[in-house]
């Protein structure tokens, strides 16, 4: 597997396993990012709390994503105020905002690269989108601008901008803020009981249990096999590109996306749901190629998000009959700020605080949405598809990812080695193929 930048540039903390049963007021499960912001808040209130990580911490989409801290998540106001109206959409602008403000104070202490920039969603043939999306930011009180000028190398037909976004070296934060909390590395949780996890041969009791596994693994509540998918994308950092002085996605989803880290510039896209056809690094080297002449690509690496019905994560009771059981997935490829926003609401939850944007992030909000259809729609095609290399997860189709050589599965992006070992969940186990 490619190493990302981050990967090969920090040391983090280690952590024992757990073996043996223990009780405790609040277990999280998982080690990304979500997960250990979820602890970190959870000590600074006081709560009992354990953490506890099937891997090492931050080995899954924590140490590949680009980590952009930002409001601006594409083009979203425009259409929340179509969907959820405008003091739904305020709720998820000012979540994010505080969540942003949050990394500004914390990050403060922290030697983690962090960087106060402005971020920009551009278009490269849809100027009316683009200045629906600035009419509704200022509606909702923010100043931002449409601009036709940008630092890209290419001509746009228009962009939107917000200022006072960040971004950062997300594991020199992880490294950090993660080395005082109770975590416990390479501990499998296999199945979530009322107010107990099991793992391999012991127990873990606790009142309320918090799912940050990136994509949740239990199928029996929640649905979330229907509500969400993943999307893969690719990463190039190049060397003696360009400073674009700011983070960039293009508002298309299989659009490019810049930012740099130091003397290095991240070029992101090449993305495609999971499972399916897509440019990977091949086009990001394309375009390199074309507008980075004397340019070196020093790194190279993928990641992959979990993408929900309507744009808005999955945040809060895992289903509406599992009282203690919460959840934070469907980041939709903001998964650095989307954290910031779970733990926070996670931990007012926790403690029966009534936060006032919990309500528009409820996992049961109604998933009656196109999405919904099309998600059906690839996995009946993916289970009637004749192969005998099938996904533990649900049984769908795998499907053979040449660029890395991995076996994928498009209904809900659990992904293989070539051998069939589990490299992304929602899948629990290996997956059954002969040698590629
Ligand atoms: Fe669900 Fe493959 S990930 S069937």
């Amino acid at each position: 597997m490619e190493k990302s930048l981050w990967s090969d540039s920090v040391e983090l903390p280690k952590f024992d396993r757990l073996n043996k049963d223990k009780k405790v007021d609040v277990l999280i499960i998982g080690g990304g990012i979500c997960g250990i912001l979820c602890a970190y808040l959870l000590k600074q209130a006081g709560i009992d709390y354990i953490l506890v990580e099937a891997d090492r911490i931050a080995q899954g989409i924590t140490c590949n994503t680009t980590a952009k801290i930002t409001s601006l998540h594409g083009l979203i106001y425009d259409e929340l105020i179509g969907s959820i109206g405008k003091e739904g959409a305020q709720k998820y602008l000012t979540a994010n905002e505080n969540a942003v403000k949050k990394y500004d104070q914390l990050c403060n202490n922290i030697d983690c690269d962090y960087k106060t920039l402005s971020s920009y969603t551009y278009s490269i043939n849809n100027r009316s989108k683009i200045e629906k999306e600035v009419r509704a930011l200022n509606d909702l009180g923010v100043k931002a601008k449409f601009s036709v000028e940008t630092p890209l190398p290419f001509e746009i037909d228009g962009c939107v901008g917000m200022k006072n976004q960040a971004q950062f070296n997300p594991l020199k934060f992880i490294a950090s803020i993660s080395k005082d909390l109770n975590i416990y590395e390479n501990t499998m949780v296999y199945d979530i009981k009322a107010n107990y996890a099991l793992c391999d041969g012991f127990k873990i009791h606790a009142n309320k249990i918090i799912v940050a596994t990136h994509f949740p693994f239990m199928n029996k509540h929640g649905s979330y096999f229907l509500k969400q998918y993943q999307h893969r994308s690719y990463v190039l950092a190049i060397e003696n590109a360009q400073d674009v002085n700011g983070l960039y996605v293009d508002e298309a989803q299989d659009g490019l996306s810049f930012r740099n880290s130091n003397n290095l510039l991240l070029l992101g896209g090449g993305g495609k749901r999971t499972g399916k056809p897509c440019g990977n690094w091949r086009e990001l080297i394309e375009f390199q190629k074309q507008y980075y002449h004397n340019s070196k690509v020093i790194y190279k690496w993928a990641t992959q998000d979990c993408m929900t019905l309507d744009k808005i994560p999955y945040i809060g009771q895992y289903s509406a009959n599992t009282p203690n059981l919460y959840v934070a997935t469907g980041f939709n490829k903001w998964g650095i700020t989307s954290s910031m926003v779970a733990a926070t609401i996670l931990c007012d939850m926790i403690q029966d605080i009534k936060n006032v944007h919990e309500d528009i992030f409820s996992p049961s909000r109604s998933i009656l949405k196109p999405q919904l259809l099309a998600n059906g729609f690839e996995a009946i095609i993916n289970l009637a598809y004749p192969t005998t290399k099938r996904c533990p997860h649900l049984g769908c189709a795998l499907k053979w990812n040449k660029a890395e050589h991995t076996w994928d599965c498009s209904c809900h992006g659990s992904r293989f080695e070539k051998d069939g070992i589990l490299i992304n969940n929602p899948a629990k186990k290996d997956a059954k193929v002969e040698q590629k």
